[in-house]
């Protein structure tokens, strides 16, 4: 049974943080192999949304306000657990995201910067390339906008 979670900084209890944290850490430090502070203190203004499996975080991704990361809302880190890939989660997961940007913040405009390799994944949610491509982490990126909830 996968429950869902939304929850601000302050709300998240000290098990949660670290599960969140450690999770982070094993996909994007461990599996992707690169060096970058994760901790990088915008957690604190973030929403966080996750994805919970038997008590272990099967899914995450971090939310941001206007203003925080870009002028517009963003969303970030957004990760399923190896052992749950490929079930869907990741879809489900960023409808979620945008649901809830749409509720909290009242705008279907998001920027991120994704990892190539997902342009497709994201051009599904609505996303286009910005054209603005660079390494971030050592990774290839592309800077994505999506200005609406319409395809
Ligand atoms: C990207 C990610 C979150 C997808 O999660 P998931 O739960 O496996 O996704 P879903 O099962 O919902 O799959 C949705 C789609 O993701 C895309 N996708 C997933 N892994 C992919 C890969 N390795 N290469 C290309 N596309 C991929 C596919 O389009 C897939 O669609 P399909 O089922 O029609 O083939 C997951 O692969 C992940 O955690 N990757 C490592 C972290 C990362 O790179 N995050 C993105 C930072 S920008």
């Amino acid at each position: 049974m996968i429950d869902w979670h939304l929850k601000s900084f302050d709300e998240l209890s000290r098990d949660r943080l670290y599960a969140i944290m450690r999770v982070r850490q094993e996909v994007f430090i461990v599996e992707q192999k690169t060096f970058y502070l994760d901790a990088d203190d915008t957690d604190q203004t973030a929403l966080h949304l996750w994805a919970e499996v038997d008590g272990e975080i099967a899914a995450y991704c971090r939310l941001f306000g206007p203003r925080i990361k870009y002028e517009e809302c963003s969303i970030g880190r957004v990760l399923t657990h190896p052992k749950y890939r490929g079930k869907g989660l990741g879809r489900s997961m960023m409808i979620l995201a945008l649901e809830a940007i749409q509720t909290r913040f009242g705008t279907a405009k998001v920027r991120i910067s994704a990892q190539d390799y997902l342009l497709g994944f994201y051009g599904d949610f609505g996303f286009e390339s910005t054209g603005k491509r660079y390494l971030e982490d050592d990774l290839p990126h592309t800077e994505m906008l999506r200005t609406t909830d319409k395809k």
